[in-house]
């Protein structure tokens, strides 16, 4: 099914290319973050805004007592490095041209390359009031509601903003439902991060916290290793804006290695969360690890999946792994939860080990890869939300 809005726009200053794919509509609204990447492509962003539809769908369950009623899909790009001067004015003019669809029918925020803040500072630029104000109509009580999502926005849990952390609290949960289910324990188990921004950060913070050693993280300037664990707490904090680790806060026994050294790093669970298209056909013969749990979206290719489930490799697929972001958005604005971290991290632990232990289930009976079995939830969901809330499509 071809989406709903697809626009290009292009900067009449550095003519730099921006995307608006708005995949489906639910109750007139979508949703889906906002990227800045060189290289981004209406391609990219079409498959993304797919993606997000699903990841609605998966959130929509059937418990009464249930408040967030999951939106139709949506997502942006522009094509540009977030780390370029011209970055930010392009963002704002991309913002200013896109405005008239913030404001009725996508609702965004930050993703890869670009910062909440940063987006919330362009935004008021380009006349917006906020980037999630066309959901503001179906809220019962929009000032509350509004008011729930800053308080939310403005809690910190040992240095790492809950927003920033509630992502990566639902894909080290995925990864735990898999080492449960396969009856691996936590300790001793490894693990190589691709990324340390938002959603790389808080998954190593998480799985670290759980007992599992993190051995690798990859940022864009390189791979940075020790088999006997990193000291990932000091990598956070010496991070810039970007995701960069400042590589002065290495000790002695870390060691520096190429930028793709992490995908063959001697380890259990494989987490890229930095960019698309990162495992391809050729570089899969590489990795060895037995879980490959997608914080990224659309990291691994098709065919390259195929070629790993051939030897016995499983990909936890992004639509299910790191849906707790925008799920979390979500649950704190409808009400589902409270601006607190341990209300919000339990209420995202317990939603994503339950999604995903339905679709590792699904699998395992159905004989199909868990993101063949995500699919399928997803789609059985689909005509559901449309009956009960229209059809936009
Ligand atoms: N931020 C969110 O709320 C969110 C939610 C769901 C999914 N995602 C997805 O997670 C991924 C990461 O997003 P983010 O917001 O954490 O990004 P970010 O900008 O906060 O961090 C990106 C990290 O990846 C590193 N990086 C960039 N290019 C790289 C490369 N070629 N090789 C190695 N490392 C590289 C950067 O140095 C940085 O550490 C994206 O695919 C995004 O779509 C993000």
């Amino acid at each position: 099914m071809s989406p709903l809005i697809s626009l290009t726009w292009r900067d009449h200053i550095t003519g730099r290319e921006g995307y608006l794919v708005v995949d489906r509509l639910v109750r007139g609204v979508s949703s889906g973050g906002l990227r800045m990447r060189e290289g981004c492509s209406l391609e990219e962003v079409t498959g993304l805004a797919r993606g997000m539809t699903m990841k609605e769908a998966l959130h929509f369950n059937d418990d009464p007592s249930a408040r967030y009623i999951p939106l139709g899909g949506a997502k942006g790009g522009i094509d540009c490095d977030p780390r370029d001067p011209a970055a930010y004015g392009i963002l704002v003019r991309y913002l200013r041209a896109v405005r008239p669809y913030i404001e009725t029918v996508w609702t965004t925020g930050e993703d890869l390359g670009l910062t909440q803040d940063l987006i919330d500072r362009a935004a008021a630029e380009a006349g917006l009031v906020s980037t999630i104000q066309a959901i503001h109509p179906l809220l019962d009580d929009e000032e509350a509601a509004r008011r729930r999502l800053a308080d939310a926005f403005a809690v910190d849990v040992d240095g790492i903003g809950l927003d920033e952390l509630a992502g990566g609290c639902g894909v080290a949960e995925a990864a735990l439902t898999a080492l449960d289910r396969a009856g691996v324990a936590y300790e001793g188990t490894r693990v190589a991060v691709q990324g340390l921004g938002t959603m790389g950060g808080a998954t190593a913070r998480f799985l670290l916290r759980a007992g599992l050693t993190i051995v690798a993280v990859a940022d864009v300037k390189g791979t940075i290793s020790c088999p006997e664990g990193l000291d990932v707490e000091s990598l956070l904090a010496a991070r810039d804006a970007f995701g960069t680790v400042d590589r002065a806060v290495l000790r002695p026994g870390d060691r520096e290695l190429p930028g793709d050294a992490w995908l063959s790093a001697d380890a259990e669970i494989l987490v890229p969360a930095a960019v698309s298209y990162a495992i391809d056909t050729a570089n899969q013969a590489r990795i060895r690890a037995r879980w490959i749990v997608e914080a990224a979206n659309m990291p691994v290719l098709a065919e390259a999946e195929e070629l790993l489930a051939a030897r016995g490799i499983t990909v936890l697929p992004d639509i299910v792994v790191n849906s707790g972001t925008n799920a979390w958005w979500w649950w704190t604005l409808f009400g589902d939860i409270g601006p607190d971290a341990d209300e919000a991290l339990a209420h995202t632990r317990r939603s994503m080990r339950a999604l995903t232990e339905l679709m590792l289930e699904r699998a395992e009976a159905g004989g199909t890869t868990p993101r063949a079995a995500a699919h399928a939830i997803a789609a059985a969901r689909l005509p559901l939300i449309a009956e009960r809330f229209g059809h936009y499509h």
